[in-house]
């Protein structure tokens, strides 16, 4: 390979006649390296190492670039960030780096590009190219990193033992690029990941949910998920997962492992939609299964209610992982909520009414519902399978044809509570809300049209079915 070609990008030549000029070597490494010769598209974070000051460095590449941009400086990691056009380029001198134990304060050393090299994470991150004049496109490996990227094997450049506890982060990375790459993650990484993943819990939730969206973003993240539960991370992390580990059986009497049919669930529904949240939805549909398991004599195993205690539990569960409690927390919650609706509905004969309540309580989220749902189907029996996914078929069908007619998908009340003041010359009262409880379930059940008029005609009736008088009809007059 050539790998000049990774170097098109004139920016490079900048960054070599300035290390030149500072006489000190300097290399493109990392992330942009590996994907380069993945052929993944040129990243776009570009990081660079100087055998020197990476922040000299970054000025002297600054003062070159037209418009002179500014330099981040982060005295504390001795790094420097400069943004040109699209790119984010980070500059960091070599370190030889070892961590204290006790602490995450790394002692630094200024080190050769090699030290630099080894206290990196992985092997196929630890490529470097030169962008010096004399060794410009030279690719430096003294860890097989190409090797690995050929053999897809995820492995680290010194003991992983070392590697990992220097930052445990790395536990989680390993596995995210295993997702991502769909590579293998060498043994002794595993078993080491394995051994200290205890030391994941000195490390932020905000960047372990980080790689947690990242792993939940692939194109297959079973294979994320089945790692972390492999190396008995994901029990720290997201125990209410584990817990729905494992088939009892009782008298004969078999439930399915909901933790196994979970990670098909966000597999089948990765296919259908790359909305985070909605993938996180489907990740966590069954998590209240774990808690209202309960055996019967008679009718066997029964998770009742586990819809609703997944709810609440997806907002302790977002709450504990410092993830965002707003919308998208709600969202989650409501679609774990509805998750079992539509499949009752399709077991069953589907009348209108039934669709508009769904879309009713559903509301915009509907669409996003039916697709948690066909993502749920996970039965090998390809009769049952096909049985199901003709049901949600006819179900989104008439979801359109009801949503067409009636209009309940963003459902405002026809008539408001104003009028219905006016009409019966009431103050606040209860009365109101009753009335308009009545028109929104006359609506619901088909015995009236979502429409204006029909919904007048109807809060008359209900009004004096509570002993109220309309003042534009006074009592005794005809009507
Ligand atoms: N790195 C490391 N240990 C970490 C994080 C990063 O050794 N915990 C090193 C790796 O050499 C990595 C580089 O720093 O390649 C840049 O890190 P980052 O930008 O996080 O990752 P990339 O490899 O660029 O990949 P991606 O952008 O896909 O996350």
């Amino acid at each position: 390979m050539d790998y000049k070609k990774a170097l098109s990008n004139k920016i490079f030549k900048i960054i070599g006649q300035s290390a030149d000029e500072l006489n000190m070597d300097s290399y493109v490494i990392g992330g942009f390296v590996r994907d380069y010769i993945l052929k993944r598209g040129t990243a776009k974070d570009i990081d660079i190492v100087a055998v020197g000051s990476g922040i000299e460095l970054a000025e002297k590449v600054a003062s070159k670039l037209p418009g002179k941009p500014q330099v981040s400086v982060f005295k504390n990691f001795g790094t420097a960030m400069v943004k040109h056009e699209d790119l984010e380029l980070e500059f960091v001198g070599a370190r030889k780096e070892s961590y204290h134990r006790d602490s995450r304060k790394p002692v630094v050393e200024n080190g050769t590009l090699e030290d630099d090299q080894k206290r990196r994470d992985f092997t196929i991150n630890a490529l470097a190219i030169s962008l010096n004049e004399k060794t410009w496109g030279t690719l430096l490996d003294p860890f097989n990193g190409l090797e690995d990227l050929k053999n897809k094997l995820i492995r680290t450049p010194l003991e992983p033992g070392i590697t990992y506890s220097d930052d445990p982060l790395r536990m989680m990375r390993a596995i995210r690029f295993a997702t991502q790459l769909d590579f293998d993650i060498q043994l002794e990484s595993l078993q080491a990941i394995t051994a200290h993943k205890d030391r994941i819990k000195i490390i932020s939730k905000e960047r372990i949910v980080d790689e947690l969206n990242k792993i939940m973003c692939c194109k297959k993240p079973s294979i994320g998920f089945s790692l972390l539960h492999k190396t008995e991370l994901l029990e720290i992390i997201l125990p209410e997962l584990t817990a729905l580990q494992g088939i009892e059986e009782i008298e004969g009497q078999r439930h399915k492992d909901n933790f196994w049919h979970t990670l098909e669930v966000v597999d089948n529904i990765s296919l259908a939609t790359d909305n985070l949240w909605l993938r996180w939805a489907a990740l966590l549909h069954d998590i209240g299964k774990a808690p209202t398991k309960r055996f019967h004599k008679k009718i066997g195993w029964t998770f009742h209610g586990h819809e609703f205690v997944g709810s609440k539990m997806v907002y302790k569960l977002f709450k504990r992982l410092r993830m965002p409690l707003n919308d998208k927390m709600k969202y989650v919650q409501k679609l774990v909520l509805m998750s079992s609706r539509p499949i009752v509905l399709a077991e069953e004969f589907v009348t209108d009414s039934a669709v508009r309540r769904l879309i009713f309580d559903a509301g915009e989220h509907v669409d996003d519902l039916m697709t948690l749902c066909e993502a749920d189907i996970t039965t090998k029996n390809p009769k049952k399978q096909r049985r199901y996914k003709n049901n949600f078929k006819l179900v989104r069908e008439k979801i359109e044809e009801v949503e067409e007619r009636d209009r309940v998908r963003n459902f405002q009340p026809p008539i408001t509570g104003e009028e219905i003041m006016q009409t019966f010359d009431l103050k606040p009262s209860k009365e109101i809300g009753i009335i308009k409880e009545a028109i929104k379930e006359a609506i619901l059940e088909g015995e009236i049209p979502n429409e204006y008029n029909a919904a007048k005609e109807y809060m008359i009736i209900k009004g004096k079915s509570l002993g109220l008088v309309p003042i534009n009809f006074p009592q005794g007059k005809k009507q």
